[in-house]
């Protein structure tokens, strides 16, 4: 029986992850801690958490037994460019601190397996654009993605030093409908269906051809499931996996969207975070992925917009994660 602590429970990734563990596992087995209050989802253990707590964190994993960590608290690349240090501190302290009390507990027969997301802003403009490999040259611009690149080499150095069985996906940007997104330079791909929902005009802070890997939450939750629960000898990678969805441009996505509101429009405004995306990857070769633990993305464009559309009722501003 798995016991799983889910840190960053609150956040746009970890709300939904702690829905999808709790339908698999059953509600007692999954423990929701974040830094926030207590979310409104359908938790019945829920832990107030600094993850930058050590004893404290460990505290609670050695309460509850558990036996998986999901570290998803983070600050992403926008919020992390006003705040560069503290993006560090974050990212790079919760991580050593989940992967040091895997660490101790292994050495006394008690294995903690650890899931932690880098993204694709550990790549740089250095780095084939199309199709960006599995290993190639990394060179992140921003605070955000210098965190996940060296992230990346401390998992995979706890896993060979330490044997911690440790495993993560880069992440292409999110698409959701349930919770806002948490500052990344992908959020217009969200925010414009909100828009388009409310009969707005979208201003869009990307050029036009701004090319992006996204992939849709399902797929982006069953990816990250299918990782933790695959054979530990299936996990060949241990820095982090390219997972791809599906790439498109913000033309692409409002052309798509017109198709069901005709009335739709799109401006472009392109500011800072132009630059950002212009230093990541447009789409990602996930062929690793595929074949060490069978990963495939199950959902393109189309349905992505039409269940977008669909289930956005809500408009974006009273999405309150702790309603
Ligand atoms: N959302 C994306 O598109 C995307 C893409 C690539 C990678 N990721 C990664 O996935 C992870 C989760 O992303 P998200 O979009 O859900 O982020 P989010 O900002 O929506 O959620 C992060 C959560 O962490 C919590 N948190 C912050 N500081 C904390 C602390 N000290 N202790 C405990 N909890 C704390 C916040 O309250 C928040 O609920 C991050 O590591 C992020 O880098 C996300």
């Amino acid at each position: 029986m798995e016991r799983i602590l889910v840190i960053g429970a609150n956040g746009q990734i970890g709300s939904e992850l702690v829905d999808a563990l709790t339908a698999q596992h059953g509600a007692e087995n999954v423990i929701a801690a974040d830094i926030g209050p207590r979310s409104g989802f359908g938790v019945k253990r829920y832990e107030p958490i600094d993850v930058l707590d050590r004893k404290g964190v460990a505290h609670i994993v050695e309460t509850y037994h558990v036996t998986q960590v999901y570290q998803l608290a983070a600050l992403l690349s926008v919020t992390g460019e006003q705040a560069p240090l503290k993006a560090w501190d974050l990212n790079m302290n919760g991580l050593l601190n989940i992967l040091e009390i895997a660490r101790e507990r292994g050495q006394a027969g008690k294995p903690l397996r650890v899931f932690w997301p880098s993204s694709i802003a550990a790549f740089g403009p250095n780095t084939p654009r199309v199709a960006t490999p599995q290993t190639t040259v990394m060179d992140p611009t921003t605070i955000y993605g210098i965190s996940k690149l060296a992230g990346e080499r401390l998992c995979e150095y706890y896993f060979s030093k330490f044997g911690v069985d440790v495993r993560s996906i880069r992440y292409p940007g999110i698409i959701s409908y349930k919770s806002p997104p948490g500052g990344g330079t992908t959020d217009y791909a969200i925010a414009i269906f909100h828009a388009a929902q409310r009969g707005q005009r979208y201003s869009c802070f990307l050029g036009p051809e701004t090319g992006l890997p996204m992939i849709y939450m399902p797929d982006a939750i069953r990816a990250t499931i299918e990782l933790m629960d695959a054979p530990a000898a299936k996990v060949k990678v241990r820095s982090s996996y390219n997972v791809a969805g599906l790439s498109f441009t913000p033309r692409e996505l409002a052309q798509q969207i017109t198709r069901y509101l005709p009335d739709f429009e799109i401006v472009y405004a392109p500011d800072s975070r132009q630059a950002i995306a212009d230093s990541w990857p447009q789409s990602l070769d996930d062929s690793i992925a595929a074949a060490d633990w069978s990963w495939q993305a199950r959902i393109g464009l189309d349905d992505l917009v039409r269940d977008m559309l669909a289930n956005i009722k809500v408009p974006l501003e009273l999405l309150n994660r702790a309603a």
